[in-house]
């Protein structure tokens, strides 16, 4: 087989077999497929997309490109949960924690930056010494001694995510659903779980953003995972508002603390408990929906949630005092500059897709694949949809590094394009 001959059997519309598929995906976990055509073929598949029977053997392919980890040895139910990308979207962050604390094992394996979303990776990075690279032994231990584990594809996990992720994120070839399914499941089921919940996002800031898309994606991804023996559940939540009011890895940090001490904006705490509360279902460790909520809301009362955060931070090599004073331990950016608004009214758009394009610009993001990230980079929403402000008033922080106050002004064009202001407050949709 020729990389060159798939690449046009695809481009022209062809389909491949299971066998053509495990010599493309074998070649990037090995080299022997450089990354050129690996580009090639990524942009023919998003305009040329995969039958089922192709992506199913897509997420084998890539699966098995690493060890599929057998966690049975630890007691109880693993079960993790994954979202399809959004902005400002670090639920992670706070459901994984408050879902160990109730009983529920979570061996996560998360992604970085994708596109204009953010990635946890990315925003667990921004603690002072957290490392994402661990190997199997490590996340095993972990998994074992918190209750939950957070880290990233490795050598021996979805190592062909990993390249392929990367590669993607800088070709702009995010947006497609069989490259979306194989890249969250063969994650997914290789970390060991029992059970899924997948968050997947629909909207003007989503990957997808027509409502039929999100739907195709989550038959894509319930199917495919159900036919390899695992229970998952697909919640389409919209993702047409910056989740919270922070986007930028360390800022997003410091909010997902403030939602583990009780505090926390109300669309960010529904979405997380609703995944948390989803998470518990699943695992058997609540009755019903509404135990399962309550069970979390207890988590994050008693301080249980927040003392498993702390935990696992410390095992990992950060700075467990983040969790008391995120201020003290997280960076902060040296500038931070005012986006005002431009006239009297209420806030009746914060478009999700320019405020993490205004973010990723500002270093929260990667342009090529060896970019660095700036962990303090990124934007805090002082104003939300449905406020009512004055010509002039601070409607958002420009939180940048020195270095790049070039970027300021276009990220100020974002801004302007994400803000709404009308003469009466939006209908609640
Ligand atoms: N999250 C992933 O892990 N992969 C994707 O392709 C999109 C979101």
């Amino acid at each position: 087989m020729r990389a060159v001959d798939l690449i046009r059997k695809k481009r022209d519309g062809g389909s491949f077999t299971a066998a053509e598929i495990g010599f493309l995906v074998e070649g990037i976990a090995t080299g022997t497929v450089p990354d050129y055509q690996w580009a090639a073929l990524l942009m023919a598949v998003v305009w040329r997309g995969m039958q089922p029977d192709e992506t199913a053997a897509l997420v084998d392919a890539m699966l098995h490109s690493g060890s599929v980890v057998d966690l049975g040895d630890i007691p109880g139910p693993k079960v993790d949960k994954h979202s399809t990308g959004g902005v400002g979207d670090k639920t992670s962050l706070i459901l994984a924690p408050v879902a160990a604390a109730c009983g529920v094992t979570v061996p996560m394996v998360s992604g970085r930056g994708l596109g204009h979303t953010g990635g946890t990776l990315d925003k667990l990075e921004s603690i002072p010494g957290f490392t994402v690279d661990l190997d199997l032994p490590t996340y095993r231990r972990i998994a074992r001694t918190c209750g939950l584990v957070l880290c990233g594809q490795t050598a021996e996990i979805a190592p062909a995510d990993r390249v392929l992720y990367a590669l993607r994120d800088a070709t702009a070839t995010v947006e497609s659903i069989p490259l979306i399914t194989a890249s969250i499941l063969s994650k997914k089921l290789a970390e060991g779980i029992d059970s899924l919940v997948l968050d997947v996002k629909c909207g003007a800031g989503a990957f997808m953003t027509r409502e039929e898309d999100a739907r195709s994606l989550a038959a894509s991804m319930t199917g495919i995972g159900r036919a390899l023996g695992k229970p998952v559940q697909a919640l389409l939540t919209r993702m047409d508002e910056p989740l919270g009011r922070t986007v930028g890895n360390a800022l997003e940090v410091r909010e997902s603390i403030d939602c583990l001490r009780g505090g926390g904006p109300a669309d960010l705490m529904e979405v997380s408990l609703e995944l948390a509360a989803e998470m518990l279902l699943l695992g058997g460790v609540a009755a019903n929906l509404d135990a399962a909520r309550d069970r979390c809301r207890r988590a994050i009362a008693d301080g249980s949630a927040l003392e498993r955060l702390r935990r696992v931070i410390a095992a990992q090599g950060g700075d467990p005092r983040v969790c008391d004073d995120p201020e003290a331990v997280l960076p902060r950016a040296a500038d931070v500059s005012l986006f005002r608004a431009g006239c009297a009214g209420f806030i009746t758009r914060l478009r999700a897709w320019p405020i993490g394009q205004a973010s990723m610009l500002l270093g929260a993001g990667r342009q090529t694949v060896a970019a660095r990230i700036d962990p303090a980079a990124g934007i805090v929403l002082v104003r939300t949809l449905g406020d009512e402000v004055q010509a002039g008033d601070v409607v958002a922080e420009i939180h940048v590094h020195p270095a790049h106050a070039d970027r300021l002004p276009a990220a100020l064009d974002l801004l302007r394009e994400a803000c709404e202001i009308g003469p009466t407050p939006p209908v609640p949709s």
